[in-house]
């Protein structure tokens, strides 16, 4: 078990999309913090929340551990990694706490542009590229549809080019990187933001506490936002 903490302790990502938002929406709630050297951690001064600055991917299995009590981090992320829990027979041990209104993008199949879209069905015997092979996984079994789920960790978009797959399932924001590799959105599996995620157990003491003010700070600012 982690040892007890009496600070908060919060996971954002340190470079990426998320960052900046994710430190001005804390910033917002009255945090402010005294940044190390290598500013992978950043003491909490107004209230005792630090940050831990870290790559998204790592947020729900820093949650997992405890070693962190709560995270911003996309929706994509967090369902990845539930669903990949819930597939290995393990326990939910995170979900989001808030949806937090910036970050959005969606989670989509995307074709070759010269293929005639007809639905779900065309997809069997298909190879699909993605960095979420668990909401893939879930959602092709969801339609009975027998196709297989090439895992890579980034450069999804060129696999088809590279015929290492026939299609792909990818983040979509602007649509840019569709485009640029000739390739076009034919199905939304999950609606995507930034949200703040916990622990499903939350700590019944000091930290407990902390959590619950700025949880209602979080909701003033995100409201106000609005
Ligand atoms: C996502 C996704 C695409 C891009 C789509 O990657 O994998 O590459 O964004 O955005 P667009 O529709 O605006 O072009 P991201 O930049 O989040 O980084 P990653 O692939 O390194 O995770
Ligand atoms: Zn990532
Ligand atoms: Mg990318």
């Amino acid at each position: 078990a982690a040892p007890a903490r009496d600070r908060l302790r919060i996971a954002i990502q340190k470079n990426g999309r998320l960052a900046e938002p994710a430190r001005a929406l804390l910033s917002a709630c009255g945090l402010s913090w005294r940044e190390s050297r290598d500013k992978l951690f950043c003491y909490g001064e107004s209230l005792p929340v630090d940050l831990l600055l870290v790559r998204d991917d790592d947020i729900p299995g820093l949650i997992a551990d405890g070693v962190c009590d709560l995270g911003i981090v996309g929706r994509n992320e967090l369902d990845e990694q539930g669903a990949a829990r819930v597939q290995a027979g393990l326990a939910p041990a995170f979900h989001a706490l808030r949806g937090l209104g910036f970050g959005q993008c969606r989670l989509m199949l995307a074709v070759p542009d010269e293929w005639e879209w007809q639905g779900p069905a065309q997809l069997s015997g298909t190879r699909i590229a993605t960095s979420y092979p668990a909401i893939l996984k879930d959602w092709l079994a969801a339609r009975a549809i027998d196709a297989q789920v090439v895992e890579l960790s980034g450069s999804v978009e060129i696999a088809p080019r590279l015929g290492t797959a026939d299609l792909i399932c990818d983040l979509v924001s602007s649509g840019a990187t569709l485009r640029a590799n000739q390739l076009k959105p034919v199905e939304t599996l999950l609606d995507s933001e930034a949200v703040l995620a916990g622990a499903v157990r939350s700590p019944d003491d000091a930290r407990g506490a902390l959590m619950a003010m700025l949880l209602r700070r979080l909701d003033g600012v995100v409201q106000v936002q609005d």
